[in-house]
């Protein structure tokens, strides 16, 4: 049986490491300056506190000013605003993150937007979004998961996808649009899925490149997928398995890789597809924003 191509996002993530490494250390050396990042989690979400303090220690690696700040899960929307006005006047900082998602009685929207544009890493300020969805693509901040997403796929189909139907499973602000937006832009013919649409699988089936950003696990059937398709897999789900009579945690995508595998061209793991990918282009974006600052001062 025919196996795809792994697409390996924790070994390009490691070489991506290695050079915004050395161009953290260029910026020092000619500037001063080293690229700031601040990561705020509000709250005890026990996957938002693994993610964040990969982020966190990611940007120690790359060299970076590193700064986390935690606050309680009753921390008042006034309290959190201040810290975000207080981070967008810090020279220090060139990058601000909030981790998503936020408690119930915080305003995500309020809170996004309140971010400076020139330091939103994550692309959520409108501002940003804007020059995406329009194509300005040069000079803005991508969503970090749809960047390492297209970096992902141009590997496998380089960076002009005409005449190739891309279709994405999920409508989130974070991965599905974005990712129409980046898809667009390197001329694939687009199709957003959501969880409304009928005939899922007639769609996919449709697909040279699918990226499933949906959040249920394994979702993704080998039978829909077209065969020769690139797989893009954002899910990271955590279920429960029996082995050996033990119930173990184990992490998991939304496309089901046993056989997918035998059908696909190329494929993401998960884990070690995506997600390095991710912390990466955080890492890419925040260095962006120093040289930024750096060539403005
Ligand atoms: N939660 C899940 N993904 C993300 C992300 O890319 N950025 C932020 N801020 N929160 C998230």
């Amino acid at each position: 049986m025919t196996s795809a191509a792994i697409m390996d996002g924790k070994a390009k993530a490691a070489e991506l490491a290695e050079i915004i490494t050395a161009d953290a250390a260029a910026l020092l050396r000619s500037h001063g300056m080293r690229p700031g990042l601040a990561v705020v989690i509000v709250g005890e979400d026990p996957a938002s506190q693994v993610y964040v303090r990969n982020k966190k220690r990611t940007a120690e690696n790359c060299g970076f000013h590193s700064v986390q700040h935690t606050l309680a899960a009753n921390t008042s929307q006034q309290r959190l605003l201040r810290l975000i006005q207080d981070l967008n006047g810090d020279p220090a900082i060139h990058g601000i993150l909030v981790q998503l998602p936020l408690p119930k009685h915080l305003d995500e929207l309020a809170v996004t937007q309140a971010i400076a544009p020139e330091k939103d890493v994550d692309g959520f300020h409108f501002q940003n979004i804007g020059k995406l969805t329009s194509g300005h693509t040069a000079d803005t901040f991508v969503p970090c998961t749809p960047a390492g997403c297209m970096l992902l796929i141009a590997d496998q189909l380089g960076s002009d996808l005409s005449g190739l139907d891309a279709v994405i499973i999920g409508r989130s602000n974070i991965v599905g649009k974005p990712m129409a937006s980046l898809l667009l832009q390197a001329n694939a013919t687009v199709t957003i899925c959501h969880s409304r649409t009928r005939n899922l699988p007639g769609i996919t089936r449709r697909a040279d490149i699918l990226v499933a950003a949906i959040g249920r696990p394994n979702m993704v059937q080998g039978d829909w997928i077209k065969p020769g398709a690139v797989v893009v897999d954002v899910g990271i789900n955590r279920i429960d398995v029996e082995v050996d009579g033990e119930t173990k945690s184990r992490l998991t995508g939304d496309v089901d890789f046993s056989s997918a595998v035998h059908v696909a061209k190329a494929i993401t793991p998960v884990p070690g597809g995506v997600g390095p990918m991710t912390i990466m282009m955080l890492m890419s974006n925040t260095l962006t924003s120093a040289r930024l600052a750096a060539s403005r001062s």
